[in-house]
């Protein structure tokens, strides 16, 4: 009994200093500074909201398993953006560019759009959509963005070379 109570004390001395470099103040530490998305309806996040199209899914029952209900994510709860920031470490979802109202682009920007592929035709015939070529000028907009927070653009690519770019793409998707 006595030797098992002491595994026990052990193991959670172990579990506690494994877990503690990704908390400080309570605060979540990602494993990346960034995380920036590209893609389609996997990954939108609400970007479509903002669009003027049918492709877009802020009712119920989508998200009718997500923390602020419907939020423009073609899920019940979690898309595949946001489990990857969770197994990241972020503490919160990467947020979406809309139509460059994102202000917390130094964790990341979600850009994905609902019908996107690599062609600009891909999806237009659903109505308006983030394009890849759209959603790389936004990104482009980040860029400056960051550059401007940290300084100068030579000190943003240091910090963006340390972040993750995830892009997917169905080559041609309702087109
Ligand atoms: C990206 O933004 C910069 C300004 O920060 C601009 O000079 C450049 O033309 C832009 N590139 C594209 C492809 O839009």
């Amino acid at each position: 009994m006595e030797s098992r109570r002491k595994a026990l004390w052990v193991l959670s001395v172990v579990l506690l200093v494994s877990n503690w470099q990704h908390w400080t103040y309570g605060k979540a530490v990602p494993q990346v500074p960034c995380y920036f998305v590209f893609g389609d309806s996997l990954f939108d996040n609400g970007n479509n909201n903002y669009l003027s199209t049918p492709a877009k899914v802020n009712y119920l029952p989508y998200g009718i398993d997500f923390d602020t209900g419907a939020s423009g994510r073609c899920s019940n709860g979690l898309n595949i953006a946001d489990t990857i920031a969770e197994q990241l470490g972020f503490d919160s979802y990467i947020s979406d560019f809309g139509v460059g109202g994102c202000t917390n682009f130094l964790d990341g920007v979600n850009y994905g759009s609902n019908g996107a592929g690599i062609l600009d035709s891909t999806g237009s015939l659903a109505g308006e959509l983030f394009t890849m070529n759209i959603q790389l000028y936004n990104h482009n907009i980040t860029v400056s963005r960051i550059a401007k927070i940290l300084g100068s653009e030579e000190v943003a690519r240091k910090y963006l070379s340390q972040c993750i770019f995830f892009l997917y793409s169905n080559p041609v998707y309702y087109k």
